[in-house]
């Protein structure tokens, strides 16, 4: 095989991703994350924005101590105090990358209130600063697809000239198409002096459903960092999605003939993990990773599949890590049996970790008589977390055509439990109003969603809740066959992130967004 060039894949799933709203993370969530992200084989994790609160700051120290190959970036406005702290953040990783940024745009320059020279000074002064103390430096012209041509060469030639090593373009607003995205890192390449030294990544959002195809085409324009995030999470319709730019790399090698350094069969194993601790589910169609992405219905395509699997198919679901095999386990199978199902699966278990499932899977299997492995997924995606404020520890509803809808229950709130039973209009209504009043919020319920893991009467419920309380948002999430049990518990596990979100805010830095204009 000739040598091909390499294309970075910078993840921001633990930055852009995570500042979307409702799909806040814990610390040792984005450690995990971080973790799985470095394993699979991404070249730079950004890990946060340390300015943001004391919490970011926190994890994106973490990241960088528990690195082991990836270079970790934190992201930085362009002031000083966001640098300083930023690269206090990240100066604990063995490859620490400073990223900061400003709105270049004529939109994106009204709000400081700068004018094109004031502006160009900001970017000179605060690219050789962050370049003083961190020799691997990004910068950004966030609206970089609206900003003016002329403009933009100007500034981009500035940050070069002040020590950028990567210059990001992103399309903020998802505002660009293929071969508008590719003209524009053409012409940079073109036009700016030194932009041959350095290293041009591309940063897509999805508004128009169009960023796997922009970055791609700016890849194929000379870009050679695509930055995106794992599911495509990210505000509004999301960031470029990490599984479908790798393996669109890797099956159409022979028109796009680029490596990266992923390891594809970890793909599967990391959705399902970014989907369970933002809260945010994949979509069944969802390219590569949805679960649908390799099912096939139609009886003409399984008897294609059966023939010659090529028929239908043009990656193989190994390729993803989507094990091929759907053992079904039930209430005979062993620990042995578990740790080994889970681990095809992906989840690696420690014998802590694996007594507890165990019991929980039990419990399922003397509920449900298969347990096949959707369930195993949706086991593992839920469960109390030692760290949560709010647990559910008894409940008992009471419906029926003609009856009273009252729900008894027991919550058990920082250590001390307290019971009460109240009324709705129907059995989940009565049970959230008990939550209501057991654990008082202001918070009001924007998404309510139910959906079945498997076929079948006796499947599991997932239930997805969305809470809003003083403009934060919180997703949570929960399976179980009961419906209306899993459904308290999705609730229970949103309120548990909203207060996971206040106490992140309670620091001496306010908690701010990389949109703020300071
Ligand atoms: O979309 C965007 O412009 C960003 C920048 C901060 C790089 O996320
Ligand atoms: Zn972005």
């Amino acid at each position: 095989m000739s040598k091909q060039d390499k294309v970075f894949i910078f993840d921001t799933t633990l930055r852009d991703g995570e500042q979307s709203p409702g799909a806040t993370m814990s610390h040792d969530e984005k450690l995990e994350i971080a973790g799985l992200l470095d394993e699979m084989g991404v070249d730079i994790i950004e890990a946060g924005f340390p300015i943001a609160s004391e919490g970011d700051f926190a994890a994106v120290k973490a990241i960088s101590e528990q690195a082991a190959t990836s270079v970790i970036c934190g992201l930085a406005r362009a002031n000083f105090k966001d640098i300083d702290r930023c690269w206090e953040a990240v100066k604990h990783a063995k490859r620490p990358r400073i990223h900061t940024f400003i709105g270049t745009s004529p939109l994106h320059r009204a709000i400081p209130n700068l004018n094109m020279d004031e502006m160009a000074e900001k970017i000179h002064e605060t690219v050789s600063h962050a370049r003083n103390l961190c020799d691997n430096v990004q910068w950004s012209p966030m609206d970089a697809t609206r900003t003016e041509e002329d403009y933009l060469c100007r500034v981009v030639e500035i940050a070069i000239r002040a020590g950028a090593t990567t210059i990001n373009i992103p399309d903020t607003v998802g505002y660009t198409a293929p071969r508008e995205s590719a003209a524009l890192i053409q012409m940079l390449l073109d036009r700016v002096p030194g932009a041959d030294e350095i290293i041009f990544a591309t940063h897509c959002h999805n508004d128009l459903g169009m960023a796997t195809a922009n970055s791609l085409a700016a890849v194929e324009a000379g870009a050679r960092q695509i930055e995106c995030t794992i599911n495509g999470l990210g505000e509004r319709a999301g960031n470029t999605a990490l599984e479908e730019v790798v393996m669109a790399l890797k099956v159409r090698n022979d028109i796009m003939p680029f490596q990266t350094g992923i390891d594809s069969t970890k793909l599967m194993n990391i959705s399902r993990r970014v989907a369970s601790v933002s809260g945010f589910a994949v979509q069944f169609n969802k390219a590569i990773v949805g679960k649908n992405a390799f099912a096939h219905e139609s009886g003409i395509h399984q008897d294609g599949m059966l023939k010659n699997a090529e028929t239908f198919e043009i990656m193989r679901p190994e390729d993803v890590g989507l094990s091929e095999t759907n053992l079904v386990m039930g209430k005979h199978s062993g620990r042995a049996a578990l740790r080994s199902k889970l681990s095809e699966l992906g989840f690696e278990l420690g014998d802590n970790q694996l007594k507890d499932v165990f019991v929980r899977f039990k419990e399922l299997a003397d509920q449900k008589k298969e347990v096949y492995d959707d369930d195993l997924i949706a086991l593992m995606q839920t469960g109390d977390a030692d760290a949560d404020t709010i647990k559910l520890t008894a409940l008992k509803v009471s419906c029926g055509m003609g009856l009273e809808k009252t729900a008894d229950m027991t919550l058990e709130i920082d250590g001390q439990a307290s019971s009460v039973t109240a009324s709705g209009d129907g059995p989940v209504d009565a049970a959230f109003n008990a939550v209501k009043s057991l654990f008082a919020h202001s918070a009001r319920l924007q998404v309510y969603q139910v959906a079945a893991v498997t076929e079948g009467t006796d499947a599991q419920a997932t239930v997805t809740v969305r809470l809003e309380e003083d403009g934060k948002i919180a997703t949570g999430q929960s399976a179980d066959v009961d419906t209306v049990v899993a459904s308290v518990k999705a609730y229970v596990d949103a309120l548990n992130r909203l207060v996971m979100r206040r106490e992140r805010s309670g620091g001496d830095v306010a908690e701010v967004s990389y949109k703020d204009v300071s």
